[in-house]
């Protein structure tokens, strides 16, 4: 009989004879009760770590040992950790799918100053029901240009001006007591050209050389090279820069001193490992994985999605499931809708924004048409069990008009002149439009570019104030984006400045060190966004801050936001975007008119959506016969629950 060499079977034996080693380590630890547990956790988990390690590091001379690194690892993070972060983590497993769960996004230093001052801002976020917060980078990063906090340095000590590692903890802490989630950035594809590893490797240490991309001979470069794209293309050309102390070009997808790191080397996985467990240990729920389909490089590839891309992210999550269980990974692909469902998975990235919605409703809106809306959802919402979808309609990036071509073509649109058309739309430059968008990386070889802006500007409301006409429509059109996105499913996610209507704020050009970033115009400190004036009755702030938390805490109210699964609903009029949500017995009609003008639904259209008899729209919390024919004014959206 051939010897047995499948892969539950050589990790079964692999895990034996590393046990022993572990075992004896913690014989005597204060924690070694914990042991056990462990080791029953490794009896059904350790043999995915192995397979993802085996794909990856197999083939390496000393596969054996970073194998034992890994666990060795994993074994100490559990064992170390504080019993009140463990119990709190394992006891709300449920909380991604709760319709209780409000999501916010925003910089520590533009919000409240530093992390101190933040923590007395907790009452202003639990007051918008916010159970998810995800702060920008915040470690320690050079001065000057560092890619709002994501070139990192080190992951051990935090920007003084933000504050110190005890404050971060002590903001974690008071964070879980007020039952929020703390989400934070795992920048795992580059380092800072100032962090320890990169300073070591210019100062000719071979080791830490071999953590990043380095290339003496460009016919070595040459065919990894070939199919890239650039990603700050008004920047600079190319992935490559040139390193005088190296005499070598370093690979640097983003700027150029952002270093990409070398995960070919096995030494690079553990070591982020550990730079992994620092997030964790400062208190984090979810971990977001920044720029992740970058992070493997393949000759004769485009370097972005590569299979062992995958097999790397699906390796420390098995990492985490050890070492961490209850920390989720968080997806940061906003890459296209085939490739971004790809990383969702209980195994891979059980959280995962959701661009394609996110750029289709912007489409619709500019549009005033909802066909592509509708086709790109239709198609692309249900998710794996156990996952859930980001839904945002702003965050502290650019808005890539990453739908799939497919869905666009699917029905009559050709992707790339709609494209050209919407940045014209939402820089500005389209006659008649309402937005004030400015172009983000605009690349004058292809003529494509992204979008930066606030959701105000963008909706209309910066217009409508500089030229004294009436903010009526732009403040419907924001409050009909927040409605969507807290009525589908999946965590909603608000950029904070939104929920009181920030408008841009142009003085990033006048910083030397950022005024060739324009996403710097929607990161706006939070004493200019006009949040004083929220409570100012009728003010844009007031009305915008008012209707979201309106909307919010219908949505708070009604399980069938949370778990409720959801149905995209056909096209019933060319302005109208419509889905169901059902849950133990309840459905909820959401149907919404993304144009200006009234929209009139005969009986018979109401019908082919499927709407009841009887309903209340929990908006104007009023009796609606929805099957009998609906009239929806301008951008109105109805909430209809059956009764
Ligand atoms: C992610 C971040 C973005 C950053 C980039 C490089 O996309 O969201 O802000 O520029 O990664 O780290
Ligand atoms: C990440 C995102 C991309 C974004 C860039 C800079 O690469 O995938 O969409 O434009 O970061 O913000």
């Amino acid at each position: 009989m051939p010897f047995d060499q499948s892969v539950s079977h050589c990790a079964a034996i692999a895990l034996e004879r590393l046990w022993p080693t572990v075992a004896k380590r913690y014989a005597r630890h204060k924690n070694r009760h914990r042991l056990p547990v462990f080791q029953q956790a490794l009896q059904q988990d350790f043999a995915q770590l192995y397979s993802c390690l085996v794909d990856l590091y197999g083939a390496q001379w000393d596969f054996y040992f970073h194998l034992e690194q890994t666990l060795v690892k994993a074994a100490q993070a559990w064992m170390d950790a504080s019993d009140d972060h463990r119990v709190y983590q394992a006891e709300h497993n449920d909380w991604l799918q709760s319709e209780q769960t409000i999501g916010a996004t925003g910089y520590v230093d533009l919000f409240a100053g530093n992390l101190r001052k933040l923590q007395s801002q907790i009452p202003y976020l639990t007051d918008l029901g916010v159970g998810y917060l995800h702060l920008m980078p915040f470690f320690d990063v050079p001065e000057g240009d560092n890619d709002g906090g994501y070139a990192i340095k080190d992951y051990g000590k935090l920007n003084p001006r933000i504050g110190t590692l005890a404050q971060l903890k002590s903001v974690a802490a008071a964070l879980h007591d007020n039952k929020i989630r703390l989400v934070l950035d795992f920048v795992f594809n580059h380092t800072s050209d100032q962090h320890q590893w990169a300073l070591l490797a210019k100062a000719g240490d071979v080791r830490y050389q071999a953590y990043y991309w380095l290339f003496r001979d460009p016919a070595e470069k040459a065919p990894y090279s070939r199919y890239l794209r650039d990603i700050f293309p008004d920047k600079r050309a190319g992935c490559f820069t040139w390193n005088e102390e190296l005499q070598a070009e370093v690979w640097t997808t983003f700027n150029d001193y952002q270093w990409d790191l070398n995960y070919q080397n096995p030494e690079v996985y553990t070591a982020m490992c550990s730079e992994m467990l620092k997030l964790v240990d400062a208190g984090a729920d979810v971990i977001r994985l920044d720029a992740l389909a970058f992070t493997w490089k393949q000759p004769e590839s485009n370097c972005e999605n590569l299979p062992n891309a995958h097999r790397l992210i699906q390796a420390f999550n098995a990492f985490l499931r050890l070492a961490a269980p209850g920390v989720v990974l968080k997806s940061e692909a906003i890459v296209a809708p085939d490739e971004v469902i790809k990383y969702i998975s209980a195994d891979e990235c059980p959280v995962s924004y959701n661009p394609n919605l996110m750029a289709l409703m912007w489409e619709a809106l500019a549009t005033r048409q909802t066909k592509l809306l509708i086709a790109g959802t239709q198609a692309r919402s249900g998710l794996p069990a156990d996952t859930v979808w980001v839904n945002y309609l702003r965050c502290h990036d650019d808005i890539g008009w990453a739908f799939a071509d497919a869905d666009a073509w699917s029905v009559g649109i050709n992707p790339q002149d709609h494209r050209y058309f919407l940045n014209q739309f939402y820089t500005g430059q389209f006659p008649g439009t309402f937005a004030a968008g400015v172009p983000f990386q605009a690349d004058p070889n292809t003529g494509d570019c992204r979008i930066s802006g606030t959701l105000a500007s963008l909706c209309g409301l910066e217009q409508a104030l500089l030229t004294g006409s009436s903010t009526d429509h732009a403040i419907k059109r924001i409050l009909l984006m927040h409605g969507i996105v807290l009525a589908f499913k999946g965590i909603p996610l608000i950029y904070l400045g939104d929920e009181v209507g920030m408008l841009n704020d142009y003085s990033y050009r006048a910083d030397p060190n950022h005024h060739n970033d324009s996403r710097w115009v929607h990161r706006v400190r939070f004493a200019n966004t006009g949040a004083d004036q929220r409570s100012v009755n009728n003010s844009p702030q007031n009305q915008v801050f008012t209707g979201l938390v309106n909307l919010i805490e219908l949505r708070r109210s009604h399980p069938v936001f949370g778990f409720g699964d959801v149905v995209v609903l056909p096209s019933v009029a060319e302005s109208v975007f419509a889905f169901s949500r059902t849950y133990q017995g309840q459905t909820l009609f959401v149907v919404a008119n993304f144009s200006e003008r009234l929209c009139q639904l005969e009986s018979s259209q109401c019908l082919r959506l499927g709407l009841m008899d009887s309903a209340v729209d929990l908006l104007l919390d009023q009796p609606l016969a929805p099957s009998q024919g609906l009239e929806l004014a301008p951008f109105q959206q109805l909430w209809l629950l059956g009764v």
